[in-house]
């Protein structure tokens, strides 16, 4: 980690007024009358923020706390990045938008990105959200193919607009998923669909993918749509051989395949791409989150050659590829790869990875832990035998461990770790112990340890 966001772990965390302290809860209680539909990341803590700072972030109360999010999956490089935040602010006094124009920052970006992508993926397109880079994905897949159907699996997630939530489980409040899109199980071993366990499975659930073409579509199939790891639905990484074979079926089937990277990109898993733990190149992949360090940039990128359909999905947006953005995201990778961050977040991650299964056998509570880089999960169970989730464990930790001054992310009965990837190993290791000081009250307060 660089000097300027190193810390004294014996200040950081530093809670001086139980949080959500009562400049929070008025800032919170004043912006609440006009703001709906909070993530459960702010309904269970809703603190206020004021300041971040390589691995921390302060409220406005004056609590700093140690950053196990990075926003969320975002500021994978720590809070205001100098290097990033002095390349925001040059465009933001040069020049701010020319809508798609060439401009040279532009121009350096494209090389760079380029350069760190596999080999053959050249084309691309700027946006400025992950869920529209999915939704240029999709309009791509078609209009290479022709055709205009596509497979995804339970709990991935694409974002919120119609397409790419119909890539997606749908709810009532949502209504109908748009046609043309259906889903099909993943490989999540820890509860498989199929109740079968790997490898004597032999990858039976993308086997289950014929059935399900052969089913539930017209044959038109323009392509899949998935995540290399699952993030939102908790740090969920396939098996070995998931990603090859269904890159197989895409051959087989004349389909494409698109790896939504919006979440796993850019060094969070240890790679510069999540695909490239199994050598896997998708003919399209989506960036986003670290990409721009906070600067919401994000990318479609296609195979070499497939590029010319991009000419009728025309790239321009109102933001898409501006100048500050541009900068955010060279800036960004420049520093991935001069502080060597792929691979830090590789160690930092296999690190806090054998602290996660030492913490394991200590707590009944803890059904998995699982992960890759720094991209971390802890599935809390009922029953280790039963598996059944606990969701009241999954909020009471979460809740317990911010009031301790740790900044992170629940998702149900499943708690997300996703540390800034410059973290050292000793703030990780604090952070964890944060973690385990909370599973600990909270088995007392259920009951499991008696
Ligand atoms: C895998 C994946 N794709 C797409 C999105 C949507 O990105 P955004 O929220 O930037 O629109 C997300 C957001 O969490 C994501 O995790």
């Amino acid at each position: 980690m660089k000097n300027w966001a190193e810390i004294d772990l014996n200040r950081v965390p530093e809670i001086i007024v139980e949080p959500p302290g009562p400049k929070s809860v008025e800032y919170h209680r004043r912006a609440s009358r006009y703001m709906k539909g909070y993530s459960s990341q702010v309904r269970l803590f809703p603190v206020a923020f004021e300041k971040g700072q390589g691995i921390t972030l302060t409220d406005v109360d004056g609590n700093t706390y140690l950053d196990f999010s990075s926003g969320i999956y975002v500021t994978s490089l720590g809070h205001c990045h100098p290097k990033v935040s002095e390349a925001v602010a040059k465009y933001a006094r040069t020049l701010m938008n020319c809508h798609d124009f060439t401009t040279p920052i532009k121009t350096s970006l494209l090389e760079k990105l380029v350069s760190v992508l596999p080999e053959g993926l050249n084309g691309v397109q700027l946006y400025d959200s992950g869920t529209t880079a999915v939704e240029a994905g999709l309009r791509a897949m078609r209009a290479v193919t022709g055709n205009f159907e596509f497979i995804s699996f339970y709990r991935d997630f694409h974002g919120k607009t119609m397409a790419a939530a119909s890539c997606a489980g749908v709810d009532k409040t949502q209504g109908m998923r748009a046609p043309g899109f259906f889903l099909v199980p993943r490989a999540y071993c820890y509860r498989c669909a199929f109740r079968l366990s790997y490898p004597e499975c032999e990858l039976h659930c993308v086997d289950f993918l014929e059935l399900a073409i052969n089913n539930l579509t017209t044959g038109r199939l323009a392509g899949i749509v998935l995540e290399p790891i699952q993030g939102w639905a908790g740090s969920i990484v396939p098996p070995d051989g998931w990603l090859q074979k269904i890159r197989q079926v895409c051959a087989q089937h004349r389909m494409l395949l698109m790896a939504d990277e919006v979440l796993t990109c850019m060094g969070r898993t240890g790679k510069m791409l999540a695909m490239e733990h199994w050598n896997t190149v998708p003919d399209i992949v989506t960036l986003g989150k670290s990409f721009g360090n906070g600067f919401p940039v994000t990318a479609m990128v296609i195979a070499e050659q497939y590029k010319d359909a991009l000419e009728k999905i025309s790239a321009s947006t109102s933001y898409g590829g501006n100048p500050m953005a541009c900068a955010a995201a060279l800036a960004s990778l420049e520093v991935i790869e001069e502080e060597n961050l792929c691979e830090h977040a590789a160690a930092l991650g296999e690190y806090m990875l054998s602290l996660l299964k030492e913490m394991q056998t200590r707590h009944p509570l803890i059904g998995e832990v699982r992960g890759k880089g720094c991209l971390l999960g802890i599935e809390l169970v009922k029953d280790r035998k039963t598996k059944e989730p606990d969701e009241q464990a999954g909020q009471m930790v979460y809740q317990k461990a911010f009031k301790k001054g740790l900044a992170w992310v629940p998702a149900g009965h499943i708690l997300r770790l996703s540390p800034p990837i410059i973290m050292s190993k000793q703030a990780a290791a604090k952070g964890l112990s944060i973690v385990e000081e909370a599973i600990w009250e909270t088995e007392k307060e259920l009951g499991y340890l008696s």
